[in-house]
């Protein structure tokens, strides 16, 4: 009786353990087709061509949510959804990324500072030097200086003109402001914001157009020439700056009651524990961060702001509750909710940082895919917050933060060791901007643009084409403004 009923039972867990296997086996990742050799051509070609971000768009959209394509012969995954993209994060062996190395040589990033730092060893001795500034009494600090600053470019731009409204150059505006912010907390040496934030734009050009260029590209120095003095130019102002910061610190007759990020890398150099290129470019990068990220995020905000006048009303509203005549302070944070879903819904709908680049460092399965060491993996963040989640989706809309939102399906600063190491002060730095701009200033957009009608690009990072016209905003001072 009892061998009567095993034996099938047996048959049918063995044909389920076959089963299971086969289908293991099968689990290829969907893509274009090898084809020869043809498929990782035209999937490179296609990287170089439309862009990183807008190529992973592409192909997310035609294949799904995990795809395999190549970049210059490599394997590389794009991952929109958000249990693969978590499991990449949070795992210890994503924390490398890639990139041509000939390329990041040019630009000072191979093996040193931070961003594109694909050296574990030597990533894992400077990130803390970037942990320590961007936490702590360095960003409780952060919210004065961000209002501060920004309090004198307005009075600098407009101080004149309080009466009527004004033009704006508001790319060059928001980065003057934040290079200004991140000088203040960590360098503390007078610079010339002007000259710097037009290298610093030449160098985040340069980064992006080298990035995954082909090794031929560099054997034609005449080609790339133009591009190692942009990246040449930067690095020198920053050798000038840290000049003058050791000069500062000799002459002090004691340290000063606050350290600073600068000031750490310095004595850590002193000490033999971080070489001086790396001294170099660790503070170059802490300086373009905020440059290359915040000011276009805040542009793009600025730019909802005045398409959308019933959540600028919700806002403005808020700040006056919670601030009413005063400067915003840190214990004001907790209550500008309102502030908070909104650069949340920005970064949502309108991200500048859309995806980030990681490699696996070992063997490893994700989502039940089979992924080989070496393999670059492209974490489609921008994507995965349109796909999964939102109630609104496609729409800008306050909504879509009404509700608590788990961590795993919103992650603008991306999570886990490799994460964003200014993801707080960015959120501090951005409500210190935009409070003290909205509560003196209306903005509205200029010559009818909206986010929809001006070009942009997605490559390294999504933000508009400048080369096409400057962008400017109308302020237009409040108090007069409901006169
Ligand atoms: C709106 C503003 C910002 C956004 C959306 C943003 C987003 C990101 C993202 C998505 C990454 C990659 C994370 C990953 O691979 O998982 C990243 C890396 C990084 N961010 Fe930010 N960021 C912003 C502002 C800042 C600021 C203000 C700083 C510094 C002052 C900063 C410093 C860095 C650094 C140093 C890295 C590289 C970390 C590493 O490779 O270990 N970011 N950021
Ligand atoms: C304009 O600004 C100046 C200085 O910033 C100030 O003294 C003056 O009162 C302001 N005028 C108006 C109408 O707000
Ligand atoms: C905004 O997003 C962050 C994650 O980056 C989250 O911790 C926070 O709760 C969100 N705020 C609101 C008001 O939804
Ligand atoms: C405003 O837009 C028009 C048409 O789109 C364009 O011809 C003109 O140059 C723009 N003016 C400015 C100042 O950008
Ligand atoms: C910006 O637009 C110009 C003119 O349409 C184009 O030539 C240029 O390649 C664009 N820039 C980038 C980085 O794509």
């Amino acid at each position: 009786m009892g061998s009567r009923a095993t034996a099938p039972l047996l048959l049918f867990l063995g044909l389920l353990f076959i089963f299971v296997k086969i289908s293991e086996k099968r689990a290829t990742l969907p893509g274009p087709s090898f084809c020869l050799g043809i498929g990782p051509l035209i999937s490179y070609g296609r990287f170089l061509w439309m862009g990183i971000g807008s190529a992973s768009n592409y192909y997310n959209e035609k294949y799904g949510e995990i795809v395999r394509v190549w970049i210059h012969g490599e394997e590389t995954l794009i991952l929109s959804r958000s249990s693969a993209v978590n499991h990449v994060m949070k795992k210890g062996h994503y924390i490398s990324r890639f990139g041509n190395k000939r390329a990041l040589q040019c630009i000072g990033m191979n093996e040193n500072g931070i961003i594109f730092n694909n050296n574990p060893s030597i990533w894992k001795q400077t990130r803390p030097y970037f942990a320590k500034a961007l936490t702590g009494p360095g960003l409780r600090r952060t919210l004065a200086v961000s209002v501060e600053s920004t309090r004198n470019h307005l009075e600098k731009l407009l101080g004149g003109h309080n009466t009527t409204s004004t033009c704006v150059d508001i790319l060059l505006f928001l980065r003057a402001i934040t290079l200004d912010i991140s000088n203040r907390l960590f360098l503390r040496v007078p610079l010339h914001e002007g000259e710097i934030v037009s290298k610093i734009q030449k160098y985040f050009d340069t980064w992006q157009t080298l990035l995954l260029k082909p090794d031929i590209f560099f054997k034609f120095k005449w080609i790339y020439k133009k591009h190692e003095k942009a990246a040449q130019d930067l690095q020198d102002v920053v050798e000038e700056l840290l000049l003058k910061k050791q000069q500062e610190l000799q002459e002090a007759e004691k340290l000063h009651d606050i350290t600073d990020f600068a000031t750490d890398l310095i004595f850590a150099q002193t000490h033999g524990k971080l070489t001086a290129d790396n001294v170099r470019q660790c503070v170059l990068e802490i300086l373009i961060a905020g440059p290359d990220t915040m000011s276009v995020s805040i542009f793009f905000m600025l730019m909802l702001i005045a398409q959308h006048p019933e959540v600028e009303k919700k806002i403005v509203e808020e700040i006056q509750a919670v601030t009413g005549e005063r400067e915003v302070q840190n214990s004001d944070l907790q209550q500008l909710k309102t502030v908070e879903s909104f650069i949340n819904e920005s970064m949502r709908y309108q991200p500048v940082v859309d995806f980030t680049m990681r490699k696996a460092l070992k063997d490893d399965v994700i989502d039940g895919y089979p992924v080989k060491k070496g393999t670059n993996i492209i974490l489609n963040l921008g994507r995965m917050h349109k796909v999964e989640f939102f109630l609104k989706p496609n729409e800008f809309n306050l909504e879509n933060f009404a509700q608590n939102v788990p961590h795993r399906y919103f992650q603008p600063f991306g999570c886990g060791p490799r994460s964003c190491v200014g993801k707080y002060i960015a959120m501090v730095m951005m409500k210190g901007i935009l409070v003290t701009m909205l509560k003196r200033y209306r903005v509205h957009s200029h010559n009818g643009s909206t986010l929809e009608n001006i070009k942009n690009n997605n490559d390294l990072s999504y933000h508009p084409n400048e080369s096409h016209s400057r962008l400017r905003m109308i302020f237009t001072p409040r108090n007069q403004a409901a006169a």
